[in-house]
């Protein structure tokens, strides 16, 4: 097998300088960004990309700009989640991102894809291709982030697929990561999992900071008014503060979440009318959507527990990363 050196060597396609002028294409791109945060977990199913487009939409609508970058290349679920047109439009500084409802742009490999098409990796023998899988998964996270035209986002959510290797193979890409949220649901099995994905960023983020979502806390019944557990004997936590992590807050299980997020509807109703970024008040009211009107109609209503703890969730984060490289995880953060 030929070495790297070898490579560099071959046939005049000088791969070094390829490597180095994509790494420096990627740090432009994204030199304005304040702050870049992975959404993670060793655990599938917790409720990671979920999160991503609610925090992304809670975020946007207290006047940020936010991007989303769909970092599960193998099971994409932002554009769905998000509704946003599969239609990259191609421009002369790189592939513009598609942009939701509310303001959030989005980069996803899904963009590409015809709806509900898988990503198949191709290579001479089939099985191979998946062996180098990995690998090349990190390569098309690269480009992705090196060949995006973003307009000009203050904060980058990256969602990661689920598994503790994801997050040092991110950080070879970004190094400069400000921070990482990791989810679980308060189910043993789900802790067992998510500490050792905990043990590995902190090995690999160092003092950066760490903060954890308790997602599907508990169930709150609409008919009885009753909140009711879940998942029960999951309070294997000792860790958390060993670790230095702060506890962002707990998300009950709302069956409207999960319906309205599927099918790409926004579950979070704008803040207060007038308070949201230009370019979401204005995509709102321009098109007046089903969906727009969903959002603004719930925002009438009393508020859902759930809307009220992500952007709680979305507070604590600002609070959390804006003291970056490390706050006092004794701090109010914690409460
Ligand atoms: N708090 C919640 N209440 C109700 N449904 C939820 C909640 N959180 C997530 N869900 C639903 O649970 C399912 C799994 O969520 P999601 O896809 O976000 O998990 P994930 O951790 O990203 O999964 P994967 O590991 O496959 O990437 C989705 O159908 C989502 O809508
Ligand atoms: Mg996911």
């Amino acid at each position: 097998m030929k070495t790297y050196h070898d490579i560099v060597g071959d046939g005049g396609s000088n791969v070094a300088a390829q490597v180095k002028a994509q790494a420096e294409q990627l740090e432009q791109r994204l030199a304005n960004v304040k702050y870049i945060v992975a959404i993670m977990s060793g655990k599938g199913g917790v409720g990671k990309s979920s999160l991503t487009v609610n925090l992304a939409a809670a975020l946007q609508d207290a006047g940020h700009r936010v991007g989303i970058v769909d970092a599960d290349i193998n099971g994409a679920s932002i554009v769905q989640m998000a509704g946003v047109s599969r239609k990259p439009e191609f421009g002369s500084h790189g592939v513009r991102p598609a942009v939701a409802q509310n303001g959030v742009q989005v980069m996803s490999i899904d963009l590409f894809l015809n709806e509900g098409d898988p990503v198949e990796w191709l290579s001479t023998v089939d099985h191979s291709a998946y062996a180098w899988r990995g690998l090349v998964e990190v390569g098309v996270i690269r480009e992705m982030l090196a060949d995006t035209d973003w307009d000009a986002p203050d904060i980058l959510l990256i969602d990661l697929p689920p598994g503790t290797d994801k997050l040092p193979n991110l950080l070879d890409i970004l190094p400069d990561l400000t921070a990482a949220i990791v989810v679980t649901v308060p189910s043993r099995a789900s802790q067992y999992v998510v500490r050792k994905s905990v043990l590995i960023a902190r090995k690999f983020l160092g003092d950066r900071p760490i903060g954890l979502v308790e997602n599907m806390a508990a169930f709150i019944c609409t008919a009885c008014e009753t909140e009711h557990v879940l998942f029960r004997g999951g309070d294997e936590t000792d860790w958390i503060s060993e670790l230095g992590v702060f506890r962002l807050g707990a998300i009950p299980f709302d069956p409207e979440l999960g319906e309205l997020v599927d099918s790409g509807q926004s579950y979070m109703p704008p803040a207060v009318s007038g308070t949201a970024s230009a370019t979401t008040s204005g995509a709102a009211s321009a098109t007046a959507s089903p969906a727009a009107s969903a959002a603004a109609t719930r925002s009438a209503s009393p508020l859902p527990v759930a809307v009220l703890a992500i952007r709680n969730i979305a507070n604590k984060m600002l609070e959390m990363i804006s003291k970056s490289p490390i706050p006092d995880p004794a701090s109010e953060v914690l409460s």
